[in-house]
């Protein structure tokens, strides 16, 4: 009898046990969205259907279109011409469309908008230059593969209905995160990581960086390329670009210096994984889609903005100390980067002048003026690829600092190259 009543109390004692790890489980660690999930079609590219289905992440997802400054006084959603506060972008590229028109980015609904409107685009674009602004790459690519890259950019607009939405992140039938970029996939196979088998928390950093990332078109295929092949520092990039991949040896000649230059596209991804973040295993999505709550609902905000405009769900999460402070840490960071871009940018452009007039002089030594051009490319490829980056080095402060103080030193050392060669004191 007394064995018996034993038995029954483990028993009770296991159920109990049992009921409350699931009570814990589908209350504590409930999924962020207890939305039901639904298939929703494979050509369906409308965020306002799959809103629907997803009202919280929908309607944050429609806060992209508010256009706000930053509090910080950088990056912002206000879409300002960036040689405002930078007049040396002018110089550094001449002869080429970011001087005609290099605006701040804003949000992602406006990506196809703003691509068409920019004055970068003419006739010649090729159709690569949609790959990072709609989800329609996704049945373009499947209908004619990398075709679609060297074709007319105005032949494909037809085909292109939406900018980027859900579909870009997000596989419609299983709701789980998706890259549709080919070229970011073909990079990272390249480094040995397979996408189809990342883990979730990886996904949260390589939907971003499908886009966010630097790349440059194959002559002649037009292909989109991520030069990853040596790392992902902007040195390895440029030794990468160096040894001519494809025959890509510049993106433009510099009217006055006649040095072959490099445009740096937005290397986000690349800062961002080797700064104390990335390398601590926070990803993009931790701090630019928070968790919010709403009636009761736990979602990731799709409100995909500057995170100091929601210090609390971005910072706070992992971070003890206050709003204010976390507020002057980011602001300090980005004022010391700042200074240095701007004193490496306006070196690169004297640099620029004091070439082309050496070039000028008649028993100039040719060997050391090129010796000049190579320096002042490698000096703008640092100097570009910190201020084409979108953080003001807040994703990686001690590299974005280290690489603007070769891009200075560089920049230098191009001057008096070329006042060597020259005979000149400019
Ligand atoms: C730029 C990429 C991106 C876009 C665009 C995007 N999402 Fe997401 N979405 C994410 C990420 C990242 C998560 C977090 C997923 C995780 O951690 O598993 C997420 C999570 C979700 C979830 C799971 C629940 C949650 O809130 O965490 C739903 C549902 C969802 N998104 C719906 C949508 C809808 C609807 C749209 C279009 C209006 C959309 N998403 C657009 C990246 C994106
Ligand atoms: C399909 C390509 C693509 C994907 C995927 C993508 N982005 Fe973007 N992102 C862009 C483009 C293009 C812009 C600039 C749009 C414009 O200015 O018209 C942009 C703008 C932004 C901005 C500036 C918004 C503002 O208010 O100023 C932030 C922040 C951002 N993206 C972060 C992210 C994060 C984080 C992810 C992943 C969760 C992500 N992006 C995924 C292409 C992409
Ligand atoms: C630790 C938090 C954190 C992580 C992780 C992070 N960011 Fe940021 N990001 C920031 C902060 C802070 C800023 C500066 C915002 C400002 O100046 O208002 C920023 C700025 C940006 C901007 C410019 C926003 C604007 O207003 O123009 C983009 C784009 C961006 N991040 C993309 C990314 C991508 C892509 C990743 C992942 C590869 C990433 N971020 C990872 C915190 C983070
Ligand atoms: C998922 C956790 C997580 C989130 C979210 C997060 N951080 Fe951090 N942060 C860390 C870790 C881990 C470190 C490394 C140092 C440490 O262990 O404290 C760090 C370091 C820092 C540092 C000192 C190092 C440096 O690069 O200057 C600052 C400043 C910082 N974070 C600011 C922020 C801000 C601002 C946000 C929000 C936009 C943020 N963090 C969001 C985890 C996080």
């Amino acid at each position: 009898m007394k064995s018996k009543n034993f038995f029954l109390k483990i028993l009770l004692g296991m159920v109990l046990i049992i009921l409350i790890i699931i009570l814990i489980r589908v209350f504590l660690l409930a999924p962020a969205t207890t939305e039901k999930l639904v298939a929703i079609s494979d050509s369906e590219y409308d965020p306002a259907v799959w809103g629907k289905y997803y009202p919280l992440e929908y309607n944050s997802y429609l806060k992209n279109k508010e256009m706000a400054p930053s509090l910080t006084g950088f990056g912002g959603s206000v879409k300002d011409q960036k040689s405002i506060k930078e007049p040396e972008i002018l110089v550094n590229f001449k002869g080429m469309a970011f001087s005609k028109d290099y605006t701040e980015d804003r949000g992602h609904p406006y990506a196809m908008d703003d691509l068409e409107k920019t004055k970068r685009v003419t006739p010649a674009t090729p159709g690569s230059c949609m790959t990072c602004k709609t989800a329609n790459l996704y049945e373009i690519y499947k209908d004619m593969g990398w075709n679609y890259a060297k074709m007319p950019l105005t032949e494909l607009l037809p085909r292109i209905k939406h900018p980027i939405v859900c579909a870009n992140c997000h596989d419609p039938q299983t709701m789980k995160l998706r890259v549709i970029n080919p070229a970011f996939i073909e990079a990272m196979q390249k480094r040995g990581i397979d996408i189809a088998q990342a883990p979730r928390e990886d996904m949260r950093s390589y939907v971003c960086g499908q886009c966010h990332a630097e790349y440059y078109f194959e002559p002649g295929t037009k292909r989109v390329i991520f030069p990853w092949d040596k790392g992902l520092k902007p040195q390895d990039m440029y030794a990468y670009y160096n040894d001519i991949p494809s025959g890509f040896d510049m993106d433009w000649l510099h009217p006055d210096s006649q040095a072959k230059m490099l445009k740096a596209q937005h290397p986000d991804y690349e800062l961002a994984s080797g700064g104390i973040h990335g390398k601590s295993g926070v990803s993009c999505a931790d701090c630019h889609m928070p968790y919010m709550r709403e009636g009761g609902r736990k979602y990731s905000s799709h409100w995909v903005t500057s995170p100091m405009k929601h210090i609390q769900a971005s910072c706070r999460t992992c971070h003890t100390q206050d709003e204010q402070w976390l507020l002057e840490r980011v602001k300090t960071t980005q004022n010391n980067v700042f200074q240095l871009q701007r004193i490496a940018g306006q070196t690169i452009a004297r640099a620029h002048g004091v070439l082309g007039k050496a070039g000028a002089v008649a028993k100039v030594n040719k060997g050391e003026l090129d010796k000049a051009r190579e320096l002042l490319r490698n000096a703008q490829w640092l100097w570009d690829f910190i201020a084409a980056e979108n953080s003001m080095g807040f994703h990686n402060p001690d590299q974005a600092l280290n690489t603007l103080g070769q891009s200075i030193d560089l920049a230098h050392r191009a001057l008096a190259t070329a006042n060597r060669a020259a005979g000149t004191q400019y």
